[in-house]
């Protein structure tokens, strides 16, 4: 079977992750006999240089015409006092490919809890997943706009897609702990009460499922004070992004956290959930692991490839059981390594897990 996949490596550590990805995703092509065609694109802050646009027409098309799309990260100090900013590229792409419910698992591994700065009690066991709103909210509604004096955004959603997010949050529900947690502002916001109402009406649907509702800044605290109270939670746009990059916390690094954009039935788009980080870029510091995890969800999820997937997760915990850290999970014990040498032991666990298994 062979898929196609364009690849997007975007700025700072981007490309240096993106480039563990392919390694890896080149040994499940090597253990289970798959072929995958990569088809590399210029997008973001690397696209805004060549070209004077972040999401060139000729990288959009690859995309859509691909059958999964692999994203690395974009953005960097060069391009924010930019007219147009490589971040605009990645919200048109979202856009344009219609990947409307972002998949952010959490999840801290047996044994692995001390890689969090959080207390190992506390952080035992957690296992929980975002639903994060993509396409909409005040991301993208309009009016947005700004003069001298003042600066407008918009928070719209309309029922429909709040119901599309949320029929996603519950099917995913039904394969896990049958609990979804809804996140919004219903004290405050037209747009949260709207949300919650949908969400009632949902509900109903799954009787099987509990449902509770939280208001985001109460979610915000107890995702740290008690997180295994969670498996899955829906969210808007901008909570989701905010509350993701918090929970990465309780995994040891915003580092480790993978994700899958979903549409309806077209390509997904697979990415970690952490930025271009140019404070290490170049260095040799990166975590791949987040974007590791991101070709497994892709494994999964577009090309139904559970085993495979499987087998890039094994090689990832392996890899950590057996104490290879990079700096943001390096907390003084253990085998520090760069981006390079992380990659080298997962692709290397990958290919002898075949070996021992036959
Ligand atoms: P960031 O996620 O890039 O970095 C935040 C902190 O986490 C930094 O200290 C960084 O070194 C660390 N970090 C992030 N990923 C890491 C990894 N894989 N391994 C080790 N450490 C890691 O967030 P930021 O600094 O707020 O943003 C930098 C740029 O990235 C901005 O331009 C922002 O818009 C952009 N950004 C892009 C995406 C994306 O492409 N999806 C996501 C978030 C931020
Ligand atoms: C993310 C990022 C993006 C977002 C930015 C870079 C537009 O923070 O993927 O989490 O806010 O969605
Ligand atoms: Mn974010």
């Amino acid at each position: 079977m062979k898929k196609r996949i364009a690849v997007l490596p975007g700025d700072g550590i981007g490309p240096e992750v993106i480039k563990g990805a392919l390694q890896v995703l080149d040994g499940v092509a090597t253990r289970f006999g798959h072929e995958f065609e990569t088809i590399e694109q210029v997008f973001g802050g690397a696209a805004i240089d060549q070209e004077g646009n972040p999401l060139p027409d000729s990288t959009l098309k690859t995309c859509n015409d691909s059958d999964a799309v692999l994203l690395g990260a974009v953005g960097g100090p060069k391009w924010d006092q930019g007219k147009v900013r490589p971040e605009q590229g990645l919200l048109a792409l979202r856009k344009a490919m219609n990947v409307f419910a972002n998949v952010r698992p959490v999840h801290v591994y047996p044994g692995l809890e001390h890689l969090s700065p959080l207390k190992s009690n506390k952080v035992k066991g957690a296992d929980f997943v975002f639903v994060r709103e993509l396409t909409g909210g005040i991301y993208f509604s309009e009016p947005k706009e700004r003069n001298e004096k003042r600066a407008v955004d918009t928070m719209s959603y309309t029922r429909e897609e709040i119901t599309r997010i949320v029929e996603k949050a519950y099917e995913l529900a039904s394969s896990r702990r049958r609990k979804v947690t809804s996140v919004d502002k219903a004290n405050v916001l037209e747009t949260s009460k709207l949300w919650r109402e949908v969400v009632e009406d949902v509900a109903k649907k799954y009787p099987n499922i509990e449902t509770e509702h939280l208001l985001v800044d109460y979610a915000a605290m107890r995702m740290i004070s008690n997180p295994t109270s969670f498996d899955v939670v829906v969210t808007e746009n901008m909570f989701g992004d905010i509350l993701s990059d918090e929970a990465s916390v309780l995994t040891g690094s915003l580092g480790m956290m993978p994700s899958a954009s979903l549409s309806e039935n077209g390509p997904g788009l697979y990415e970690p959930i952490h930025g271009s980080a140019p404070d290490i870029a170049g260095s040799g510091k990166a975590n791949p692991i987040g974007m590791i995890l991101s070709v497994a969800m892709m494994l999964r999820h577009s090309f139904q490839l559970e085993k495979e997937a499987e087998a890039v997760e094994l090689a990832v915990f392996e890899t950590l059981q057996a104490g290879y850290r990079t700096g943001d999970i390096y907390g003084g014990s253990g085998t520090l390594v760069s981006t390079k040498e992380m990659v080298n032991q997962i692709h290397f666990r990958m290919l002898e897990d075949s070996t021992s298994a036959t």
